[in-house]
Order: C-alpha cells, then structure tokens, then sequence
C-alpha cells in the first residue's frame, strides 16, 4: 500500500505545473506547494534556521488535513519548501494530526500536535463519535521524526469538556512545562438550552512527558462555544491569551468574519472577553501562532484565510489546484496598552526599486507592491487596488479604515471572490499606512500596525493597477 507520503509527492509531480503556473502564487508568503493548506503550526528558530509547519491537505484543494506541511527559511521572507513532515499513520490520528506546536530545548525539537479521529457512524462528533489525543514527536534536525507518543487523551480532560480539545501550545516556565488547549464546555442557559462555552484547558508537566491540569479558563457568561489555537505567552511584561473564539455575534466594526482571533491580557481580569481585541481585522486571517526568535523577537504568523467560508466567498486559486497561504511573519511589540503588528525588518533587506506614480496611477505585475503614505493626519485618502469596476478599495478618514470590494453601484468585484467589506478603527486619527501586495494577497498596517487587515485579492495580471487619491506624503517602492 502506498504510504501517505508517497500520495503527496505523486500529487506534487501531477500537479506542480498547474500550480505554479497560477497567476496568483505569491512570492514571500508561504503557500501550499499543491492543495489546500491552513493553520501555521509548530513555528519555531532551530540551530539558526526558521521552520514552519503548517496544516496542510496536497489531495485536496478543499481541505480535509492529513499532513503537517513543511518549509524553511533563513530569514522569514525566502522560503524553501520540503516534504511534509507529518501524516496520520497511528490509530489516534487516523483523521488528521492537527495544529500544534514547537517547543526547543537542548539543541531538539518537540512537536506537540493533537491526533484527530472520527469515528464512521451517526455521531454529532461534539458528544460523541471523537477522540482527541494529544501527542509528541521529538527530531534532531527538522526533518526526521521519532516514534509518536501519546500525552493526554479523553480520560485526561474534565468531565464537562467536550470531545473538542485541541491545538496545544507549550512553553517553559520557572523550569516546568505548560501547555495550553483549545476546548469546548459542555453548558446549558437559563432556559435549559444547550450553550457551549469556550475556554483553554493548561496542563503542566516536569518532563514533558507526564501531564496533569493546572489551570482551566472557561468563563462564566460564553464568549463564543468553542475557541481553537491558543497561544500564551510574555510581552512587554504582560501575560497575554491569543485565541480563535468560534461563535461570536457580528457587530458592526468588530467580529465580521465568521470566525474570530484574538487576543487577552490575562493579568487584567479572570474574563478574557474584557480585554479581547481582534488580531486583523481583513477578511482573510485566523489561527495564528507566535514564536520567539533568537534574538528575542515575538514573532506571529497567521493563516491567510477563515474556515468555513464557502458561502460567502472564494480563492480564486482553486482552479489552479491550490488554496490559501500565509500572512508575512510580523513582529509584536507592546505599546499604549496593546500589542502592535509589523512585517519583520528582514523585508527591508529585498531591494526595493522606487516607482513613480503617472496621474496618480501605476501598474505592477510580477513584481511586490510597498505602499507607504505617510502624514495622512486624519484626512480622507483612498487607494484602488485594481482596475476601476474590478479592484479593491482602501478608504481612510479620521479613526476609520475601510475595505471594500463594492462598487459604486453596490456590484461585488469580481477579484474580491465574493468579499465585500471590513471596517476597523485606530485610537488615533488614521496618519500612516503601509501596504503590502504580493500577487494575490494585500496587508494593510495602519499606524504602525496597530491595526493590520490581512486579505486576498484575485487579480487578473492586466488589471493590476493601483491608484492613489489625497495628500499626505507617498513613497511607492516595488522589488
Ligand atoms: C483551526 C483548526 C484547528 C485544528 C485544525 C485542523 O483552523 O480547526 O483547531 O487543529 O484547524 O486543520
């Protein structure tokens, strides 16, 4: 029988034309090399190299998981794709080894993943029908893995917990090992109808080998019914809870995708959602993951892309036998009370060519976009991504920023597959952005990346255009 390995580089072979002759592969962000990839996982700097893992589906352009993707870099923007490094070949992943995480100590590499299994048969797969396993494998150099060993499985969790705990992030403490879960608690409201609440579970362990509880956070009122990927780690001397509630209600100017990232400072208050605030607020961003560099930088990639979006919109990639990607690595800092986003500095390292604008206008194909206007000050500005009737707009004035794929006429634009609009909101009024375009994906860091959009935008090679309307100072570079 043919092993899953073998699958995905016959997959590569069939493939790998198609996909590369894509009009909107990207140049630095990290895609899969065919079929369908999500989350970031088990990120991490090892013996000096940069890995990231990534979930990762070459038989599927829709999905459906079963590999862990892999690829490396040395300097967070060029990166080298390798064979995927895991698949599911246990009983306790046999439907998919899902998100997770790195942990380096003593010059190896420990992978924490959860093992996924549906059970065949009438199940809802929330109460019954699964089994989340959580599980290590250990590796000298990346690459090579060693025997998988279960950690924790269903008789570990808290009886009130669902069949949904997963994504474990771990890191070292005082000399003790922590890892935190996403799950889902089984609850009921007033009424006695069943209302799930999300929280994190965060185990300890003096080994990594043997774990017990030592922490779980499932607030009082529900904050969505399940939250996925955490993350917990230091910044600025703050202890802070990233995570992906699922289930929140759409408000005007927060919460618009179906599904949410963000973040909590933990030492504020036992309630996460008092100090939660979204990660990006584009179309096109969930699960993120971050990481300390070497150098001490807290590093945070995301996945480009939200699950379950179907109905609403759509990669214009897929006809080309791949789907989504990876935003760029962006650095966090903390100041005036949140954290703050931007690309790493390593992008200022490509050599950047300055473009000039012809009446406001200019065209790019193959080449990558740097957009920076600066001394805005509140005032009005716009920018079309695109050719009139088929592009994506970028408005801002005062606090407000929006993103539109709307036209005048309320016509959905064709490169938007489907997007229509964000709106986010800085603290002060809006005076620097900077805009990223590598093909078919767009980042906008608005002051300095207090608040970023992340979104992919499907257009055709003759209408990449770009215009830019209002004052302020511009410097367009391209490389
Ligand atoms: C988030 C997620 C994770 C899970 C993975 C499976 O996008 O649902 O919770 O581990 O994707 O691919």
């Amino acid at each position: 029988m043919k092993n899953g390995f073998q699958k995905a580089r016959e997959e590569l072979e069939r493939m790998g034309r198609t996909v590369e002759s894509c009009p909107f592969r990207t140049r630095f962000h990290i895609m899969p090399p065919v079929g369908w990839l999500n989350d970031p996982n088990g990120l991490c700097q090892f013996r000096g190299l940069f890995h990231a893992y990534f979930q990762y589906s070459p038989l599927n352009v829709h999905g459906g998981g079963g590999y862990w993707g892999h690829c490396t870099s040395r300097d967070l923007i060029h990166w080298e794709y390798q064979e995927p490094a895991l698949t599911t070949d246990i009983p306790e992943d046999r439907s998919g080894v899902y998100s997770g995480s790195a942990l380096i100590e003593n010059d190896r590499m420990y992978l924490f993943y959860t093992g996924n299994v549906k059970l065949p048969g009438d199940y809802d797969y929330i109460d019954e029908g699964r089994i989340s396993t959580q599980i290590l494998v250990e590796s000298d150099d990346g690459w090579h893995m060693s025997e998988k060993v279960k950690l924790l499985g269903m008789e570990d969790y808290p009886r009130d917990i669902t069949e949904h705990v997963r994504d474990p992030k771990v890191w070292k403490e005082d000399g003790r090992y922590y890892m935190v879960l996403g799950a889902r608690a089984r609850a009921w409201d007033e009424s006695g109808c069943r209302r799930d609440k999300g929280g994190v579970l965060i185990y300890t362990s003096g080994d990594k080998k043997n774990w017990k509880l030592h922490q779980r956070i499932v607030p009082e009122r529900p904050f969505g019914y399940m939250w996925e990927c955490p993350d917990i780690f230091y910044l600025g001397g703050k202890k802070v809870l990233s995570f992906c509630p699922q289930g929140l209600e759409a408000e005007k100017e927060r919460f618009q995708n179906i599904y949410q990232s963000g973040y909590s400072l933990m030492d504020e208050s036992d309630n996460p959602e008092d100090t939660f605030r979204e990660w990006d607020m584009g179309f096109d961003f969930y699960a993120p993951q971050t990481f300390q560099a070497d150098d001490g930088r807290r590093i945070l990639i995301g996945w480009a892309g939200v699950p379950d979006t179907e109905e609403t919109h759509r990669n214009l990639s897929v006809a080309n036998g791949w789907q989504h990607c990876l935003t760029l690595p962006g650095e966090l800092t903390w100041r005036d009370g949140k954290i703050f986003r931007m690309p790493v500095r390593e992008l200022e390292d490509l050599e950047w060519h300055p473009a000039e604008l012809k009446d406001g206008c200019c065209v790019w194909d193959g080449q990558t976009v740097k957009l920076l206007l600066t001394e805005i000050a509140g005032g009005r500005r716009k920018i079309r991504i695109g050719k009139e009737g088929n592009c994506l707009a970028i408005a801002c004035e005062g606090t407000r920023i929006e993103l539109s794929f709307l036209g005048e006429n309320g016509n959905v634009a064709r490169c938007g597959g489907g997007r229509r609009t964000r709106v986010g909101r800085t603290a002060e009024p809006v005076d620097q952005m900077l805009i990223l375009i590598d093909s078919s994906i767009a980042e906008v860091y608005v002051n300095q990346g207090e608040t970023v959009f992340t979104t992919r935008i499907y257009l055709d090679e003759q209408d990449r255009e770009l215009e830019v309307c209002g004052g302020g100072k511009l410097n367009l570079e391209y490389c």
